[in-house]
């Protein structure tokens, strides 16, 4: 009997809607191809939704995509709105609310041209780093005290939980396990990335990823405060494999790792609770100055719907369209992944093309 994935699509906001499009295209191509079909219920959600309702997300919205098998989400943010409003509501909604305690951010080099950094090629730059997605600075709470006087105080909480903690590092060395020892590596590797030098709290980070580490022999460890991090990843690429970090260096990290990538253009994400509902996006925001162009990239948001066959079993369909993609790079088709040097549509139809083949 032929599979059906309950999937909610959310557009959002700027080029959310376009490159959502492209990447529903390439996956109704992958059912044609690969046999399975998709339900899709299109969710409203965003900037033109608050202003018309003072709405972001409902309850009943999150209730519903319980009942589902993923999300596909575009973009979300808009000048117009205040900062950081839809996008906590929407996007760390999502990843609170149903718990989706994994940020997936996979980091390869498709192509040496793609790179910015000099003699770096595919075999250097390929890792995956595993960001905390439920604790940190992100669990909002935060305050203010004699706010707009000279003497204003701001403060925000830290957090990390001993079972949020583990079942992140857990997560990466299973992943690790599942990977294998890179080419020319003896063993698969897993590096911590934190700053317990300053940030003593993660102390737990410290001691939970030694725990985790000593139920896996087999599995090499390493560790980088995220200040050195940031300055291997650029060096040294090569270094990484596998790397588990709590989430805002995480979030900051994968940025830099975006653009070692190639750029935001191609970066796609999966937010993760294994077994259950999930959410896909592309790392690049709403960029509202694109919008309606046909000039965003929707590449990232392709490589999504990829990360969310692989999350939904499909994992032939996902390995092809990722071989797609890069085929397409090595081959010259897709000359580069800034915003303009493709049509928004274009590109998804050589995808959908190459995948036909
Ligand atoms: C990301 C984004 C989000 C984050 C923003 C939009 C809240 O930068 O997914 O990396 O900080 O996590
Ligand atoms: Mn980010």
């Amino acid at each position: 009997m032929t599979k059906v994935y309950d999937i909610a699509t959310l557009p959002g906001d700027g080029i959310g809607e376009e490159v959502l499009r492209e990447g529903l295209k390439v996956l109704s191509a992958a059912e044609e191809i690969f046999g399975f079909r998709s339900k899709q219920e299109a969710l409203p959600y965003g900037a033109e939704h608050f202003l018309k309702t003072g709405e972001t997300m409902p309850d009943a919205a999150f209730d519903r995509i319980r009942d589902m098998q993923a999300v596909l989400l575009g973009a979300i943010g808009d000048p117009r709105i205040e900062v950081g409003k839809l996008e906590f509501a929407i996007i760390a909604g999502l990843r609170f609310k149903l718990d989706l305690y994994v940020n997936l951010r996979p980091i390869k080099l498709l192509h040496e041209s793609l790179c910015p950094l000099k003699d770096k090629g595919p075999e250097q730059v390929d890792m995956v780093i595993c960001r905390e997605n439920t604790e940190d600075a992100y669990a909002g709470i935060y305050g203010f005290l004699k706010k707009d006087s000279p003497d204003e105080v701001a403060n925000q909480a830290m957090i990390y939980t001993r079972k949020g903690t583990e079942r992140i590092i857990r997560y990466a060395f299973e992943l690790a396990k599942k990977r294998g020892p890179k080419p020319g590596a003896d063993a698969p590797q897993v590096t911590l990335i934190d700053k317990a030098n300053a940030v003593r709290a993660q102390d737990l980070w410290t001691r939970t990823f030694a725990e985790v580490a000593a139920e896996y022999p087999e599995i090499k460890t390493d560790h980088a405060y995220i200040d050195a991090a940031c300055m291997w990843m650029v060096k040294n690429p090569e270094w990484f494999d596998v790397a588990v970090t709590p989430n805002l260096f995480g979030d900051i990290i994968t940025d830099l790792g975006a653009m070692v990538q190639g750029g935001m253009g191609i970066a796609a994400s999966g937010n993760i609770h294994p077994g259950q509902v999930s959410m896909f996006e592309p790392i690049h925001g709403s960029a509202p100055k694109y919008r309606g162009l046909n000039k965003a990239n929707p590449l990232a948001t392709i490589m999504a719907v990829a990360m969310m066959l692989d999350h939904l079993g499909e994992t032939e369909a996902a390995t092809r369209i990722e071989t797609a993609i890069a085929g397409l790079i090595q081959e010259g088709r897709i000359k580069s992944l800034q915003a303009g040097a493709h049509r928004t549509d274009e590109l998804g139809d050589m995808v959908c093309e190459a995948l036909r083949v």
